[in-house]
Formats: C-alpha cells, sequence, structure tokens
C-alpha cells in the first residue's frame, strides 16, 4: 500500500491510500480524485489519467513504454513530467509519492 497526495490546480491537496497491485488511476478513481477522469477504464487510449510527477520521483517510477508515451503526445498538456497514471502499478516504494493534477482535468 502507499499514501500518495494528488495536487490540483486550484492548490487543494487530497491524500489517499492506495493498495499494491492498483494503479494509481484505480486507486484516484475509487477515491473520486477531482481531474483523474479515466475515460477509458486504464486502455491507454484516452489519457484522462495524466498526472505530473515532481522531479524527485520521476527516476523512482517504472518507465514509460512506448505505447505510454505515444498516447500522452495526444495530450495538449503534455510535459516532460507527464505520466499516465493507469499504467503505474502501485507498491510500498511510493509511499509518499505527490502528484499534480493537469489544470485542463478539472
Ligand atoms: Fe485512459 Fe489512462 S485511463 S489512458
Amino acid at each position: 500500500m502507499a499514501r500518495i497526495t494528488f495536487e490540483t490546480a486550484d492548490g487543494k491537496e487530497r491524500t489517499i491510500d492506495i493498495a499494491s497491485g492498483q494503479s494509481i488511476m484505480q486507486g484516484a478513481v475509487q477515491s473520486n480524485v477531482p481531474g483523474i477522469d479515466a475515460e477509458c477504464g486504464g486502455a491507454l487510449s484516452c489519457a484522462t489519467c495524466m498526472v505530473y510527477v515532481p522531479a524527485e520521483w520521476a527516476a523512482r517510477l517504472p518507465l514509460k513504454t512506448d505505447d505510454e508515451d505515444g498516447m500522452l503526445q495526444f495530450s495538449p498538456h503534455v510535459n516532460e513530467r507527464s505520466r499516465l497514471s493507469c499504467q503505474i502499478t502501485v507498491d510500498d516504494t511510493l509511499d509518499g509519492l505527490r502528484l499534480k493534477v493537469p489544470a485542463s482535468q478539472h
């Protein structure tokens, strides 16, 4: 399990516990985190689960696949910190992770 904090564009924070083995997106949707719409349900075809990962965490996450990278290119708000939260599986090492939700997803 990991405790993960989501910061929305209006500066509000939401911290939730996500069970190991779930994706970050699944945990966020179950807890109604604003801005994580996940319209495709994790099928890697919507990019509405995008989050921004701070630099200090970027290297600690599993690497992006080519498919994730390709999907991100469809988002007009992608930047070098962007990840698709449906593609990151939670384990204990992610405890304390802080993510920003793009303003465009509010
Ligand atoms: Fe659609 Fe992640 S939920 S790409």
